[in-house]
C-alpha cells in the first residue's frame, strides 16, 4: 500500500498564500482520502506495483476510477514538494532554458498566470520539461503528464477551488500571484530539469510499503 508522505514543512509555514486551516484539510483529508482510494482499488485488483507512476500509467490505458485516484495522490505529493516557505532563487541552468522558452522568468511568470486564469474548472497548471525544451500546459481533473513519457514535469500548482478557496475566495490568479512570487521552490524546479536533461526520473513517490 502507499502512503500519505508527510509535509516537508509545518502546516502554517506556507501562511498567508496558504493558511493552516487549507493545508491541513487539502493534505489530510483531501489528499489523504486519494491514497486511501488508491490502495483500496489496488487492493481489489492482482496487481501490486511497486511504484505510483507505474499505478499512474497503467490506469492511464482504461482503469479511469484508479487513475483518477492515484494520480491525484501522485499530482499532490509532487504539488507539496514544489513549494518551499519564502521560496527560492532560480538556478542558472534552469534561468537558461527559461530564457530560451519564454525570454525570461518574467515571461514564464506571464505565461503560467495567463494558462492558469484560462483554464476552465478543476485541474492543475504545470511547467514540464521535454528533455531541456520548457513548455506550460494545465490538465484537466487529475491529468497528469506522467502519461506522456517523454515529459517530466518540472513545477505543478493545484487549480482545484479546495485549494485556495478559504484563502482567495474565487480570485484564482491571486492565488497564483501570491503562490508564485512567495512559494515556488525554484532549486527543486531545477533540479528536475537537471533529470530531464539527464533523461532520469526525477522525484518519485515514495514506494509501496507491505
Ligand atoms: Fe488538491
Amino acid at each position: 500500500m502507499f502512503i500519505l508522505p508527510d509535509l516537508p514543512y509545518a502546516s502554517g509555514a506556507l501562511a498567508p498564500v496558504i493558511s493552516e486551516a487549507t493545508l491541513l484539510t487539502h493534505h489530510g483529508k483531501h489528499h489523504a482520502r486519494y491514497v486511501e482510494s488508491t490502495n483500496a482499488l489496488l487492493a481489489n485488483g492482482d496487481a501490486s506495483p511497486a511504484t505510483l507512476e507505474d499505478v499512474v500509467r497503467r490506469a492511464a490505458r482504461g482503469d479511469t476510477s484508479l487513475f483518477n485516484n492515484a494520480a491525484q495522490a501522485w499530482n499532490h505529493a509532487f504539488f507539496w514538494r514544489c513549494m518551499r516557505p519564502g521560496g527560492a532563487p532560480v538556478p542558472d541552468a534552469l534561468a537558461a532554458a527559461v530564457a530560451l522558452a519564454f525570454g525570461d522568468q518574467a515571461g514564464l511568470r506571464s505565461e503560467f498566470l495567463a494558462k492558469g486564469a484560462a483554464h476552465f474548472g478543476s485541474g492543475w497548471l504545470w511547467l514540464v520539461a521535454r528533455g531541456a525544451v520548457l513548455s506550460v500546459i494545465s490538465t484537466h481533473d487529475a491529468g497528469s503528464p506522467l502519461v506522456d513519457p517523454g515529459l517530466t514535469p518540472l513545477l505543478v500548482c493545484d487549480l482545484w477551488e479546495h485549494a485556495y478557496y478559504l484563502d482567495h475566495r474565487n480570485d484564482r490568479t491571486g492565488f497564483l500571484i501570491a503562490w508564485w512570487d512567495q512559494l515556488v521552490d525554484w532549486s527543486f524546479v531545477g533540479a528536475q530539469l537537471d533529470a530531464a536533461i539527464a533523461d532520469e526520473a526525477g522525484w518519485r513517490y515514495p514506494e509501496a510499503v507491505a
